[in-house]
């Protein structure tokens, strides 16, 4: 069964949340509007909704993670919902029967949603198949294949900055494509919103293969590719995916795409620069661009937070414009 037939309910609702590859153009919507509704709950003096008040969800990460799991974390009790962190020395063996046995013992504590990050591609849609009906499936992140709530909150940032029109938007998205489960999952995402251009930027080591079926421009000229964008998404280089030696060094990468205020003069004077975290300083982006004033890094963090509530509570089936339409 694919990751769309799995997440997708008869009635057209989400049930989880697996890749934004094959999504439709609607239900993106959906996802950043009732984020949008929820960004405004961290100004509130009681910084809570009651919508998953008596739900309980379980933090599943068996690869590190700071910004992602702490704002899975802070979503689930934004929405009054109780929530358990179990972080799993990630192991090669721990697969198959293992993950199966992890599930059941977890289900049998009553859990109904769980947010799941493992270095192997398809751990997250494994969960999704072998869990209990009324179990929703979060994945924050599975090997290099898809981390859709990041993409999620990317686009909800763009949005943000750049207003809901993707069609007159010129993306790039610079790195280490191939390795990268928030490329695509941003690509899938920018093309569903009819993004004017995307385009991917990076070494022919790093592209991974096929990438025309994507629906992108490949530049290997960081100078080239960024000319005249509105937005820049900085990938990190992945090394901890990489076998064998893609790079001739990280000094040399830098000088050819690392980003700096001189490289970033080819876009658009309004550019927005973006990167997904964590950034490393002096390899993929000059710390001047990092803490620049157009560098959108830290709100990207910050809108995370509303883009998982929405994904929670729509996974849910609260979701809170359908309850005032109700
Ligand atoms: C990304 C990830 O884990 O895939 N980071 C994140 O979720 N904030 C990107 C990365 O690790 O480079």
């Amino acid at each position: 069964m694919s990751s769309t037939d799995l997440q997708i309910r008869d009635d057209g609702r989400l049930r989880h949340f697996l890749s934004t590859e094959g999504l439709s153009y609607g239900l993106l919507n959906e996802i950043l509007d009732t984020a949008e509704s929820f960004a405004g709950v961290a100004e509130q003096s009681v910084k809570k909704v009651p919508l998953l008040r008596g739900k309980t969800i379980v933090n599943l990460f068996f690869e590190a993670s700071t910004r992602t799991r702490t704002t899975f974390e802070l979503a689930a009790k934004r929405l009054s919902a109780d929530v358990l962190n179990i972080n799993v020395n990630a192991s090669a063996t721990i697969k198959g029967e293992t993950l199966l046995d992890t599930l059941r013992n977890l289900e049998a504590m009553h859990v109904d949603m769980f947010v799941v990050r493992h270095s192997d591609s398809g751990t997250a849609h494994f969960f999704a198949r072998h869990a209990q009906p009324h179990v929703s499936v979060i994945n924050a992140g599975d090997g290099r294949h898809a981390h859709p709530t990041q993409a999620m909150l990317d686009m909800f940032t763009i949005r943000r900055e750049k207003g809901a029109d993707f069609g007159r938007l010129r993306v790039a998205i610079v790195g280490d494509i191939a390795h990268s489960r928030v490329a695509r999952s941003q690509i899938h995402a920018l093309n569903l919103l009819n993004t004017g251009e995307v385009r991917i930027i990076a070494p022919r080591t790093l592209i991974p293969a096929h990438v025309e079926s994507l629906g992108v421009r490949t530049f290997h000229s960081l100078r080239e590719g960024l000319r005249d964008v509105d937005v820049v998404i900085m990938l990190r280089l992945q090394n901890e995916r990489m076998q064998g030696a893609l790079l001739p060094s990280e000094h040399e990468y830098y000088q050819l795409y690392g980003l700096t205020e001189e490289k970033l003069s080819m876009a658009r004077p309004d550019v927005t620069v973006m990167h997904p975290g964590p950034i490393n300083r002096g390899v993929e982006m000059d710390s001047q661009v990092a803490d620049g004033s157009r560098s959108v890094i830290l709100r990207q963090v910050t809108y995370g937070i509303a883009v998982r509530m929405a994904v929670m509570s729509m996974a849910m089936q609260q979701n809170p414009a359908q309850e005032s339409n109700a």
